[in-house]
């Protein structure tokens, strides 16, 4: 009877997986991945498939949302559908697990190391301070929603950090800096005083490679800085603890200036 195991490949390159995730992986029939939820920016298809001992076939978004072509190969034999990431965490992949389900076709989660989770640590903040996480999309004629600046005004009015996802599309990335201009020029827009130049913002970049970027300032002078290549997310606070204020000003270069007004 076949399988459909999803397996999260950690953060960073081929090394980030498991041992569990490595351990099913090299005990599938057939691999499948997909790098555009998120990407494992220091591995090739071909370093994972070394590792693994068999071929990695890569599908696009319409292979795997539009097409029962991984729930068919799951159906002869035990598949493994390798994720960046967490498999579950902020991607759509509880549809296919669904429909493999359906399909009569037993499915399992091999969790692997989130971004979501690994910024926050990097940060130094809580994860039970943050509210709803958001994403901001890549500029596309007409669309530029309001949703991912009204997640951060409901999360800050409620005291609460806001992590933002930074939209990847082929080789196009949402840099940090076009994402905080999205949330000011969000402002000018909306007008419910949210966030303004001067509102404490924090950079992450490159979880799980030998040199993360960890960042946190003004927005207007994260604004004009170099972030380097990505990926990349950001988080705008909401009421600090005395201790994360220490852990930004430590780890991620924050102002002693602002360091002592947050903790004022
Ligand atoms: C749609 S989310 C999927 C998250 C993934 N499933 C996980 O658990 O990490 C992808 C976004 O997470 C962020 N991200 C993923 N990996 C990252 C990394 N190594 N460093 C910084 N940000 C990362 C980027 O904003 C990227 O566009």
């Amino acid at each position: 009877m076949g399988e459909l195991v999803f397996i999260g490949l950690g953060l960073h390159d081929e090394r980030d997986v498991t041992r569990r995730g490595l351990e099913e992986a090299q005990a599938c029939d057939a691999l499948f991945a997909e790098f555009f939820t998120s990407r494992l920016q220091g591995a090739t298809p071909e370093a994972l498939a070394a590792l693994y001992g068999r071929e990695v076939h890569v599908l696009a978004r319409e292979e795997v949302e539009g097409s029962d072509r991984v729930v068919e190969a799951a159906r002869e034999g035990r598949v493994g559908f390798l994720v960046a990431g967490d498999p579950m965490a902020a991607t759509t992949h509880v549809e296919l697990r669904l429909r493999a389900h359906r399909a009569g076709v037993r499915t399992r989660v091999v969790a692997g190391v989130s971004a979501l989770t690994a910024a926050a640590g990097a940060l130094g903040l809580q994860i039970y301070k943050f509210g709803r996480t958001a994403s901001l999309p890549l500029p596309r004629r007409g669309f530029a929603p309001l949703s991912p600046y009204e997640v951060v005004a409901a999360n800050r009015a409620a005291g609460l950090h806001t992590l933002l996802l930074l939209d990847l599309q082929e080789e196009r990335y949402l840099t940090p800096a076009e994402g905080l201009a999205y949330l000011l020029e969000a402002e000018e827009r909306a007008g419910d005083g949210a966030v303004r130049a001067e509102t404490l913002a924090c950079v992450v970049g490159r979880l799980g490679s030998a040199e993360p970027h960890v960042r946190a300032d003004r927005m207007e002078t994260l604004l004009k800085e170099d972030h380097g290549p990505p990926l990349h997310v950001l988080a705008v606070p909401g009421r600090l603890h005395f201790m994360e204020v220490a852990c930004l000003e430590a780890f991620a270069g924050l102002p002693a200036d602002l360091a002592e007004a947050l903790t004022r």
